[in-house]
């Protein structure tokens, strides 16, 4: 494949600024943000995702050993349209094994991209192709679930876009993939992840960015209406973001638009967005050509730009109310009182368990579990769901943390919705990842309607790889 077109940065920012509509490719596979969306448009859409090496500029020095799909460019965002089916071969070009998993799109079990329990891992060489109908709107995102840790952190984390049947009527958009690197001074990878804190909260990157540029701009109009799309794909840090300088409203969470009404974010009370995780948010842009709009990191000890959206030119003077609102995805309607309640506790691991190592990876050490049987591997034989649930059936899962750190909590091929928590009044919004906080217990509303074994785990990939893993049968 040839290498990328590069473009200077000044002609790349004017060309994302043009938004979505500009970049989009005939066969519904497009890709936006990065140099690399210039050169795909430019050719023809790829039929094939390659896993490779690559290198890339994240700071100073070119950053050696990164992974993606594209040669020496972030993952693209791939672009679908709610039930239009999908399909698309993954080639593994490197000298691991891996999978691809498309996180939060209700797929059908063989198209869950986990090893071992809906495929076998890709070997070197070899080509998967996957296939399916996204079923609902939003955003997501796909990563390996195979060799997770080191294909991840290395940059393996790529957008998906689901388009609505109603156009929801924005000027533009701009997609945000947040991700740190762990980066040394060099610009070079450092030891990825330690012992020590995959028993605590993980290890943090170095270097945080968005679509792998550190605070990257994106032009729009004066007074337009701009979808952000927000996914945090790190395997680690739990963001607290506001977006300052603007007007706007949240209008999805985790791909679906919301039940309930999500705050506008602020200095004092930032939006948590954890691993996993996505926010779709309606932008009015300045109606001042130069002023800017701040992603922008908070936490008490720190306030970081990650991105930036800068108004241009004379002032198109829409307003939100001239969005259409979004619709709701089709989803099955959840019925407490005829649901049973199921009880897992999240927390340590008996000790001294070794875990079994297959193609995929693993840290070989356990300290986490759920229901105290820690995930014994991904190869391991014979492993039993934590639950059994009856196909069509409505569910309540009990989920509680026995344990000081945060975990977002993560389902495949089910969508559910928080119903309460001990510890604060939750908005009962669909999701696919649920942070729980320390010592939380929340109540989860789910409809069993996707047969198959769903991967169940923390999205903390340390705390994923070291026990805190499992999944749920449905049939
Ligand atoms: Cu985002 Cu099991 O994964
Ligand atoms: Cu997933
Ligand atoms: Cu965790």
């Amino acid at each position: 494949m040839k290498a990328p077109f590069r473009m200077d940065r000044r002609g790349f920012l004017a060309l994302a600024g043009a938004g979505a509509a500009g970049l989009a490719l005939p066969s519904g596979l497009a890709l936006s943000s990065g140099f690399a969306a210039f050169a795909r448009a430019a050719e023809a859409p790829p039929s094939e995702l390659r896993i490779q090496a690559a290198r890339y500029r994240l700071r100073d020095a070119v950053t050696e050993n990164m992974v993606s799909v594209f040669p020496d460019a972030p993952p693209p965002v791939l672009r679908m349209r709610e039930g239009v089916p999908f399909s698309i071969d993954v080639t593994n070009a490197l000298e691991e094994a891996s999978t691809m998993h498309w996180h939060g799109i209700r797929v059908p079990n063989e198209m869950d991209g986990v090893p071992y329990l809906t495929q076998w891992p890709i070997q070197q060489g070899e080509t998967w192709r996957y296939s399916y109908t996204p079923k609902d709107a939003g955003t997501y995102w796909y990563h390996p679930h195979c060799q997770t840790m080191e294909q991840m952190a290395r940059g393996l984390t790529g957008i998906i876009v689901v388009a609505e049947t109603d156009d929801p009527g924005f000027d533009g958009e701009t997609v945000l993939n947040l991700h740190d690197f762990r980066i040394g001074k060099d610009d070079q990878f450092m030891k990825l992840f330690s012992a020590r804190s995959a028993a605590r909260g993980g290890t943090l990157g170095t270097v945080m960015t968005a679509n792998w540029e550190q605070n990257p701009v994106y032009e729009h109009p004066a007074g337009s209406l701009v979808r952000l799309r927000i996914a945090a794909t790190d395997t680690t840090r739990i963001y607290t973001l506001t977006i300052d300088g603007a007007e706007g409203r949240i209008v999805a969470a985790d791909g679906h638009p919301l039940r309930e009404e999500l705050p506008w974010p602020t200095a004092e009370a930032p939006i948590t967005v954890a691993p996993g995780q996505r926010l779709d948010v309606a932008l009015r842009m300045p109606d001042t050509a130069g002023r800017d709009v701040v992603v922008t990191y908070r936490t008490p000890m720190r306030t970081q730009a990650l991105a930036t959206l800068r108004a241009t030119g004379s002032n198109l003077g829409r307003t939100l109310d001239e969005l259409r609102p979004l619709q709701p995805n089709r989803l099955a309607h959840f019925d407490e009182a005829s649901s049973e309640i199921i009880e897992l506790v999240f927390g340590w691991s008996p000790d001294g368990l070794k875990p079994n190592n297959g193609f995929c990876g693993s840290f070989g050490y356990t300290f986490w579990s759920i229901d105290r049987k820690p995930w014994p591997g991904d190869a391991a034989k014979g492993t039993e769901p934590v639950a059994d649930l009856k196909l069509g059936r409505s569910y309540v899962l009990r989920l509680r943390n026995e344990s000081p750190n945060m975990h977002p909590i993560h389902l495949h091929g089910l969508v559910f919705r928080p119903l309460r928590s001990n510890k604060r009044t939750l908005p009962s919004n669909w999701t696919d990842t649920v942070v729980l906080n320390r010592s939380e217990t929340i109540d989860i509303g789910l409809v069993a309607d996707n047969p198959g074994d769903w991967a169940f785990h923390c999205h903390v990939i340390e705390h994923q790889k070291t026990g805190l893993a499992g999944f749920v049968r449905v049939g």
